[in-house]
């Protein structure tokens, strides 16, 4: 495996940025990032980076946009290369559009499931260390980025097309799962480097209002995901899926939804990939105990 791209950022477009401050501070325990030019923007980190999630005001109520961070300048050349390669039009950003992300550069594609895609080069470095007092262990980032992002759409085939062959990620293993009678939960999973997946894609039967299903920060002690889960509880958010453990990663995590609506995954202990990959295989069930619905919406 060529580790060529972690997942750098995420970009998520919300009517009123100030009401997600209290669930990504208080709630799952990331730090404010450095500012952003546009006006009302807010940002997280989980790391050293000067941002990992920048929350803008509009009326998507969605993921806008994701930005996969390049480990150096050729890697940078390398995908750009191999989306124009595919036949996917990529537009270089200019360089105020790179200092509005805090890179090097920056250029942007559309992948097939709506999202911008944005191919990015040095990600600047936060003014200040992170630390979370929420997290003291704080997230697992080194190497495999700021975690994972799911998406749902009705144009699976193309998106596994444009990850595979335009970005160059390969799949892990897949899920088909019956959740209801006669309905099918179809999830396809991405590395592109030794995090297990970094993207991951849901068949929509139709399209859903949101695109993003759910983000994934890893923690690196596991206790960190408990005390996570007695915040969330403490609030009347919803929690989807309490405590488990999921079969294909590894991972021990829960899910609480966000003000917004898409959840948030809060992991620890994921396995990782490794060389050669061998178990791209058919998962049957999403989780080897736990993660059952806790609790609905208020
Ligand atoms: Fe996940």
């Amino acid at each position: 495996m060529r580790h060529d791209l972690e997942l750098g950022y995420l970009g998520i477009e919300v009517p009123d940025p100030a009401t997600l401050a209290p669930f990504f501070s208080e709630v799952i325990g990331l730090v404010p990032g450095e500012p952003v030019p546009e006006p009302a923007s807010l940002t997280w980190r989980n790391d050293n980076r000067a941002h990992r999630l920048i929350v803008r005001s509009g009326p998507a109520n969605d993921a806008g946009f994701v930005g996969f961070e390049a480990v150096d300048g050729s890697a940078f050349d390398r995908a750009v290369d191999r989306l124009r390669r595919g036949g996917y039009d990529v537009i270089s950003g200019s360089a105020d559009e790179a200092a509005a992300r805090r890179v090097r550069r920056v250029a942007s594609t559309r992948a097939p499931w709506g999202v911008m895609v944005e191919i990015v080069e040095a990600m600047e470095t936060a003014r200040s260390p992170f630390a979370s007092s929420l997290v003291p262990g704080g997230f697992l980032t080194e190497g495999l980025g700021f975690g994972h992002a799911v998406f749902a759409t009705t144009g699976l085939d193309e998106s596994h097309a444009f990850l595979v062959n335009g970005l160059g990620f390969s799949q892990s293993d897949w899920l088909e799962t019956e959740i209801a009678e006669g309905l099918v939960l179809e999830v396809r999973f991405y590395h592109c480097n030794a995090r297990h997946h970094t993207v991951a894609l849901a068949r929509a039967p139709f399209e859903l209002p949101q695109r993003l299903h759910h983000l994934m920060v890893e923690t690196r002690d596991a206790n960190d995901v408990g005390t996570a889960f007695d915040r969330a509880w403490a609030t009347d958010l919803a929690i989807p899926m309490g405590l488990g453990l999921h079969g294909n990663d590894r991972m021990f995590s829960f899910y609480v939804a966000s003000p917004a609506g898409f959840l948030v995954e809060v992991g620890s202990g994921a396995r990782a990939i490794t060389e050669p990959w061998t178990d791209n295989r058919l998962y049957e069930s999403t989780s080897l105990w736990g993660h059952q619905p806790m609790r609905a919406t208020a």
